[in-house]
Parts: C-alpha cells; sequence; structure tokens
C-alpha cells in the first residue's frame, strides 16, 4: 500500500480495507497493456469506455498500449431495480465512431451479473466490427448471472461491494486509487 493509500484510508473511516491497492492495479493494468499491444499489431482498433465507472482504468490502459488506437464513449443505464442490474439497457450516449470493420475493445470497470455487457455486445454486433473483446478491470465471476467472453481481466474478485478506481457509492468515491471494500 503506498503513502497515498493509507492517507485516504485515514481520511474515510468507512472504508473498511483495501483490496487491491494503487501499486497492484497499476502493475497490473502495464500488463494488460503489454498484452493488448502485442495482440492488435497491424491494427488499429478502438477502445469504447463505459461510463463512467471505466474512465480512470481506460486513461491508464491506453497509456501503456503502444499501437496506434483510438478512444470512444458509450454511456449507459440499466432499465429497473436501482441496486440488481436488470440487463436491459439504456443507451445514455452513443458511439460518435463508426465500427463496421473495426477491431472493438469494450472498457469496462467490473462485470458483475454480465447482463450488461452481454446486452452491450449484442447490440455492438448489428453493427457488424470485425471483432469485439472485452477489458475489464474487476471480474466478479461468482456473481454471474450470463456467461460472457472476458478477454483481459485485471482482477478476480469475492463477491462483495467495492469502491474506488472509477467504482462508485451513490456517485462517490470513483477519485479513489485503489480499489476498497466499504464497511456494512
Ligand atoms: P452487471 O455486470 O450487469 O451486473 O453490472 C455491471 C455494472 O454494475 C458495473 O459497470 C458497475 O457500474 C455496477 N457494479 C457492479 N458491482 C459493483 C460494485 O461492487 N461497486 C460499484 N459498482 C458495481
Amino acid at each position: 500500500m503506498t503513502f497515498d493509500d493509507q492517507e485516504y484510508l485515514r481520511r474515510y473511516p468507512f472504508i473498511e480495507r483495501v483490496l487491491i491497492s494503487s501499486d497492484e492495479i497499476q502493475k497490473r493494468v502495464r500488463q494488460l497493456g503489454n498484452e493488448i499491444s502485442i495482440a492488435y499489431q497491424g491494427s488499429q482498433p478502438i477502445f469504447v469506455c463505459i461510463l463512467k465507472g471505466a474512465y480512470p482504468f481506460l486513461a491508464d490502459l491506453t497509456r501503456c498500449v503502444s499501437v496506434d488506437h483510438e478512444v470512444d464513449f458509450m454511456a449507459v443505464s440499466s432499465y429497473g431495480g436501482a441496486t440488481q442490474s436488470t440487463g436491459v439497457v439504456k443507451i445514455e450516449k452513443d458511439l460518435k465512431s463508426n465500427i463496421t470493420d473495426r477491431d472493438v475493445i469494450l472498457v469496462e470497470d467490473i462485470i458483475d451479473t454480465g447482463l450488461t455487457i452481454a446486452h452491450l455486445i449484442e447490440l455492438l454486433q448489428t453493427r457488424a466490427p470485425r471483432s469485439i473483446r472485452v477489458a475489464s478491470l474487476l471480474d466478479k465471476k461468482s456473481a454471474r448471472k450470463k456467461e460472457v467472453p472476458l478477454h483481459y481481466v485485471g482482477f478476480e474478485i469475492p463477491k462483495e461491494f467495492v469502491i474506488g478506481y472509477g467504482l462508485d457509492y451513490d456517485e462517490k468515491y470513483r477519485n479513489l486509487p485503489f480499489i476498497g471494500v466499504m464497511k456494512a
């Protein structure tokens, strides 16, 4: 844990513990960036950041990618339940890019039930991209309701509610440099 991480813990006493430190995140993101750079040589992929939670991951990941690439943004919200994903996704903000015949890398903060990303893949497939892969910082595998292919995963985590590094609780705490667990 860095000094910064410890400072945040002191400032935010409601955080129970640090699950993944900022050092660990940065190290793993570099590895994923290298993997992607090798896999996409000769291509010019489009990284699609799923807002809001994936913005820190996109920023750090793309700075570790050595092949030419573009970025674009999508914002989605789930219809129905406030705490439970329904998988029926409303597009709040669509892509500007035309992804036909392009290699697309969807960048997510966390895959929980898998319903949101499954719906998004289905939707983007109708636009005839050359390929779609998913890069997610976190994978809550044990919460999965729908199987989805994840190509680049930072960390598998237990079924706990986490905050930080883009992930929010009530729109707060996205700024934390680590992934933390809140006190119950
Ligand atoms: P799902 O995979 O369709 O269940 O939903 C994934 C989305 O739910 C993520 O993009 C997050 O916005 C949100 N989410 C799931 N688990 C957590 C968590 O532990 N903390 C914060 N947001 C979460």
